[in-house]
């Protein structure tokens, strides 16, 4: 691929534009939160020149993030965060239709990945906007020439900041990253009901398998994972959770659920999610455990929570029987159907996070990417939280968006909730 093609971008198929336009503004009806930030931002334009390489899941959403930037008077590029998740119509509408270099094709190879994110560095970012932090790494550690240019950043994903952190810990960040995902109206709201909704969506779509009395293994009861039980639970499934952390096993139990060790969830499930951000969480010993027929998905932001290899390992034959969804024959005859090669699920065979939760995650970019702009100089080479006030501005506008009130203090209620010596 020649650097000059891939200035310009490098998507699947430039025809495909006119469905990708359609489908960027569909969401933008949904993401009324993000259109009056846009709104402003064309008439203010905070971020005049800034060059923004972002490497995100190239979705009809992020789509609508990149156009608030350019608006913004961002001269911004997009990668895509992971090779299975890009919407081929939606970068050839980038590149043709909003002038936007787009280097994402659906189901890139790791050489292709990898060379898209090049693409994106060589456009000489002085702001990154990252999910996953890879983005990061590979300029922190192969493009060290740049990162005196850059200025600030922010993070997407739980993943992505926990990478930052120990980068930060060790000193290897060299600018200050606003997490994202730490945001109140990020992860209460994408992690929890984008995931959970998008996840089983994945599930059905690749499968059209029927949920109501079958067991689904949740593994994680963070943020996703409660998403991904509740809407399982919601569908008629009997939801085992599997955790490590004795708090949020007690709350699953709770909720109303059964928490066991995956070595046992294993013998039982008929569907497997993972949602923790660690590794190995389903391996050799569970396949071998699991019923014929069992599927087995990821929602986290690695494919490595499912031990793929040692599957592979196991198998005598490996087909694909409906798109991305792999059937493993064991040795002994029992079958594995893994969905979207163990990257997530709902990216791979759904259509990620709908525009509406969406919506509040990208509010909390544009808003941070405006506020780091202004503020980069007073910070350090860190991990920032998004500032309390953006996070309550977002909800404010979104539940006005979807019609609703809120009542407001009397100041008799203001002056009691500040003092300490009321009402006694
Ligand atoms: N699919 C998506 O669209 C999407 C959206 C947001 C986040 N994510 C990703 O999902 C993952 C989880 O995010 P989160 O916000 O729920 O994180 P979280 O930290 O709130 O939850 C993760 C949970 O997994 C548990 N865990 C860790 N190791 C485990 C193990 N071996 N077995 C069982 N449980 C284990 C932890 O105790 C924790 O409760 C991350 O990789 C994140 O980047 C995906």
């Amino acid at each position: 691929m020649a650097t000059a093609e891939l200035r310009k971008g490098d998507v699947k198929d430039l025809a495909l534009a006119d469905a990708g336009k359609r489908k960027i503004e569909w969401a933008e009806q949904q993401m009324p939160v993000l259109r009056q930030i846009r709104k402003r931002f064309a008439k203010e334009q905070p971020l005049k020149g800034l060059r923004i390489s972002a490497c995100l899941h190239v979705t009809s959403e992020t789509a609508n993030l990149m156009i608030t930037l350019r608006d913004a008077g961002a001269d911004a590029v997009l990668c895509a965060s992971n090779p299975l998740s890009t919407q081929d119509e939606v970068a050839a509408s980038l590149n043709r239709d909003f002038n936007i270099p787009t280097y994402a094709i659906k189901g890139e190879d790791n050489d292709t990945y990898y060379s898209h994110l090049q693409a994106a560095l060589d456009h000489r970012p002085q702001f990154t906007m990252d999910d996953g932090c890879d983005l990061v790494t590979m300029l922190l550690t192969k493009r060290t020439d740049l990162v005196p240019n850059v200025i600030a950043g922010t993070e997407e994903t739980t993943t992505g900041v926990i990478r930052l952190r120990a980068m930060a810990k060790d000193g290897t960040l060299k600018y200050p990253v606003i997490a994202v995902n730490d945001a109140m109206t990020k992860h209460f709201f994408d992690n929890r009901y984008g995931t959970g909704q998008s996840t089983l969506d994945g599930v059905i779509r690749a499968t059209n398998f029927l949920l109501a009395g079958s067991k689904v293994v949740i593994a994680g009861y963070g943020w996703c994972g409660r998403g991904c039980a509740m809407r399982a639970k919601g569908l008629g499934a009997d939801v085992i959770v599997t955790e490590i952390d004795p708090v949020k096993g007690i709350e699953a139990v709770m909720d109303g659920f059964r928490v066991l060790p995956m070595a046992e969830a294993a013998k039982e499930g008929d569907v497997f999610i993972t949602v923790t951000g660690n590794k190995s969480v389903i391996r050799r010993e569970h396949f071998e455990a699991m019923k014929s027929g069992a599927i087995v998905c990821n929602s986290g932001h690695f494919n490595v929570e499912i031990e793929i290899p040692a599957l592979e390992q196991m198998a005598a034959n490996k087909r694909e029987v409906r798109p991305l969804v792999d059937e493993y024959v064991l040795r002994d005859g029992r079958k594995i159907y893994l969905l979207g090669e163990g990257r997530l699920v709902n990216l791979a065979t759904a259509e990620r996070h709908p525009a509406a939760v969406m919506d509040m995650s990208f509010a909390n970019q544009a808003l941070s990417a405006e506020y780091l702009r202004q503020h980069h100089k007073e910070l350090k080479p860190q991990v920032y939280v998004v500032p309390e006030h953006l996070d309550r501005e977002i909800a404010k506008l979104k539940l006005e968006s979807m019609g609703h009130k809120l009542d407001v203090l009397t100041p008799e209620q203001e002056k009691y909730l500040a003092s300490w010596n009321e009402g006694t």
